[in-house]
């Protein structure tokens, strides 16, 4: 690989990014390259600040230093809606959804940023609307398809189980397009089954061409389906690499001291 190509294949970078909440160093000049078309794992022990590195990028939370690169590309100080047509999206580690409103719903909300009206006339039927209501519909329809949830669309979420509603929001994410998606613990509280099927479309993600950047607790997980690991403790970045090395890395094996790694 030349070096022109290795740049090239660097999809986001996280340059130099400090953070500082009152007395606490959450995030220390944290440097990492996500390459196009790979899982990268983000992994730490509570508290080490890879929730709040997912708000920096998205635009929730401002740091004190460092930046943003998509594409080799700068990106100003924007607001995490004006994140999602650059084509990066989320989910939340605490699910984020509208309870008493229905799963469609919850999924077009994702996208609204793509659509020139505003969601409410979407979802109010607007008739200025009815163009963009079924190019909106029609992604969220995919979106639920994927994750399984289809005959679910007009179910209120309230409804659902956890581990349903997780995949609400990983099909929110998902429709409104992103290129790169970054998953906060999107297996938290799921059953064994429930996760496997998570991962299984973690993993067709890949495949289809997406750039998949993952907050996960379970190591089992992280280092079965993730191409690269960053590793987090107290803020600063203690290990990065393939996952066999991290598995063996002392420092990282030293933050999980009888977590069994
Ligand atoms: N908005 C905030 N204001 C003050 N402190 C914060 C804020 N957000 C996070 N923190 C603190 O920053 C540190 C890092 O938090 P963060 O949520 O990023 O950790 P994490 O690695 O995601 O942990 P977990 O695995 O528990 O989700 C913690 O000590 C947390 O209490
Ligand atoms: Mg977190």
């Amino acid at each position: 690989m030349t070096v022109m190509e290795a740049i090239n294949k660097v999809h986001l970078q996280i340059c130099g990014i400090s953070k500082r909440f009152g007395g606490l160093q959450a995030l220390e000049d944290i440097s990492i390259d996500i390459q196009k078309n790979t899982i990268h794992g983000i992994i730490g022990p509570n508290g080490a600040g890879k929730t709040t590195l997912f708000n920096i990028i998205t635009g929730q939370i401002r740091p004190d230093q460092g930046t943003i690169k998509l594409d080799g590309q700068t990106l100003p100080y924007l607001k995490p809606n004006q994140l999602v047509p650059l084509g990066i999206t989320r989910t939340f580690q605490n699910i984020r959804l509208f309870k008493e409103m229905s799963v469609m719903e919850n999924v077009l909300i994702g996208q609204h940023v793509h659509t020139p009206t505003p969601i409410l006339s979407i979802i109010l039927n607007g008739s200025k609307a009815r163009y963009w209501e079924e190019v909106a519909k029609n992604e969220a329809e995919n979106a639920l398809k994927f994750v399984g949830l289809e005959n679910k669309a007009d179910e209120m979420v309230k409804n659902l189980s956890y581990g349903q509603q997780r995949l609400v929001e990983f099909a929110r994410a998902l429709a409104a397009k992103p290129k790169i998606i970054l998953l906060d613990e999107p297996a938290a509280g799921m059953n064994p089954t429930e996760k496997a099927n998570l991962l299984r479309l973690v993993l067709l993600l890949k495949e289809k061409g997406y750039t998949i950047v993952l907050i996960e607790h379970d190591m089992k997980v992280v280092m079965n389906i993730c191409q690269t690991i960053t590793v987090l403790d107290h803020g600063k970045k203690i290990a990065e690499g393939q996952p066999e090395m991290i598995r063996k890395h002392p420092e990282v094996i030293k933050a999980y001291l009888g977590k069994g790694v």
